[in-house]
């Protein structure tokens, strides 16, 4: 946790999510009502066929809808894209952009991340950029290394804390049920914490750092309480309402 930074518990839906899974959505948005979703912000990004729908479903709760991906133009040729503006127009509040998964399926670089956040914020909707090393550059001690650079080359300049927030995901914790040690998560999250400052300087600060890859109801709590963890980005565990809120309830005890 950061000194007053509310924080951010979301979901990535990936590539699952049928008009079926409305009824998850629903209980997510119905769960998060209550006085813990003053101090803790919830979201969850269903694949883009949801978008629009998933944003009605949950027009009386506090949770968000967001998207996993967006284009860096805002409309034009670029068959099976979706602009911010599009996301924007589905009352959807965030992306993701960066995801490994897509910096590793469709080889998108730190430069193309960052010009998709930067679309985003153009659009007003607030980007969630990920970064992580794999797990052969943590076996070669480039962990840090590679997370300086990410940051550096995939953050806009017009960072703030509002509109930007950055998801440390480790690539080898993704679906895999291994997590970082807590002294390896907090080392990761202070190092990019002091990057943030420098670059941003107060607003560095408030810049919220999550920590995504195998979060799960039992190792929730242990996670959210390290120094400079501001939420989650949950994968599989946010597919179930049941899992994601008992995620999002961590902080129950957490902020007691
Ligand atoms: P898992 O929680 O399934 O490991 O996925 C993490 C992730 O990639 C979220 O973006």
């Amino acid at each position: 946790m950061t000194p007053d930074v509310r924080p951010l518990v979301a979901g990535n839906w990936k590539m699952n999510g049928l008009r079926a899974s409305l009824d998850q959505l629903k209980a997510i948005g119905e769960g998060v009502k209550g006085p813990l979703s003053d101090k803790v912000e919830s979201l969850i990004c269903p694949p883009a066929t949801l978008l629009y729908v998933a944003t009605a479903v949950v027009t009386e709760s506090p949770l968000a809808i967001g998207a996993q991906d967006c284009h860096t133009a805002i409309s034009g040729a670029h068959t099976g894209d979706i602009s911010a503006e599009m996301i924007a127009d589905c009352f959807g509040t965030y992306v993701i952009v960066g995801h490994s998964e897509r910096r590793t399926d469709h080889a998108e670089s730190d430069a193309l991340v960052r010009a998709k956040a930067e679309a985003a914020l153009a659009a007003d909707v607030a980007a969630i950029i990920c970064i992580g090393e794999t797990g052969d550059e943590r076996k070669a001690g480039q962990t840090l290394d590679v997370l300086e650079r990410q940051l550096r080359d995939s953050v806009p300049d017009g960072a703030t804390a509002a509109r930007v927030v950055i998801a440390y995901e480790p690539v080898w914790a993704i679906g895999t049920g291994l997590t970082p040690s807590a002294a390896d998560v907090e080392e990761a999250h202070a190092f990019l914490r002091a990057e943030l400052i420098a670059r941003f300087s107060s607003e560095g600060k408030s810049i919220r750092i999550l920590y995504g890859g195998s979060v799960k109801p039992g190792n929730a709590a242990d996670l959210m309480a390290i120094a400079n963890v501001d939420g989650a980005l949950i994968g599989g565990a946010s597919l179930k309402a049941e899992d994601f809120l008992a995620i999002y309830r961590s902080y129950e005890t957490l902020l007691a």
